[in-house]
């Protein structure tokens, strides 16, 4: 097991679209492994592939903190088959660092998509698992939900992170958003 580096904004590779994984082998099934180690090392509740520089259509999430590690999802070449409602809701991501805004959704998700050990599953999700579900599918078509925001709000984050870059990160409030 390894942690892997977060990539963050504006890497280049967080804009790739990830390619569908053809091998459900042991490489997938480690790399999965590492992923969730590296986002509860975060701490965060989902990690895409692509955020760790792998351009490959993986996801992990875990969304109950309650019990962490009991409800773990590790999902290959997921897929959004059908959509229900709108929902906003606040996300951060591990990749868009010190933001968080809200994002419309779907409020009810049903994704399918394949697990390491090659069973292929369906998922219906509401709430969090929803919103953390379409936010981590993003992530493989290089999308980050700043790019779901207003052109005005995103450009507020630029020039905020412009800033960030010049002066260093402002003091911590010790309010922190899940990262997803
Ligand atoms: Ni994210």
């Amino acid at each position: 097991m390894a942690l892997r580096e977060i990539l963050t904004y504006p890497s280049p590779q967080l804009k790739a679209t990830a390619t569908d994984i053809a091998n459900i082998d042991g490489r997938v099934d480690q790399l999965a492994t590492d992923m969730v180690e590296t986002m509860y090392a975060a701490p965060g509740v989902g990690l895409a592939a692509p955020q760790v520089g792998v351009s490959e259509r993986l996801i992990v999430l875990d969304v109950n903190s309650e019990e962490p590690g009991k409800d773990i999802l590790k999902l290959i070449n997921p897929v959004i088959v059908e959509r229900r409602g709108s929902i906003l809701w606040e996300e951060g991501c591990l990749s868009v660092v010190d933001y968080t805004a809200e994002v419309k959704r779907s409020a009810e998700i049903l994704v399918r998509a394949w697990t390491p050990d090659q069973k292929e599953i369906e998922i219906e999700a509401d709430g969090l698992l929803a919103v953390a579900l379409q936010h981590e599918i993003d992530h493989l078509d290089g999308k980050l939900f700043i790019d779901r925001l207003s052109s005005l709000k995103r450009d507020l984050y630029k020039r905020k992170l412009k800033k960030t870059l010049r002066d260093g990160p402002p003091p911590k409030d010790g309010q922190r958003a899940s990262g997803i």
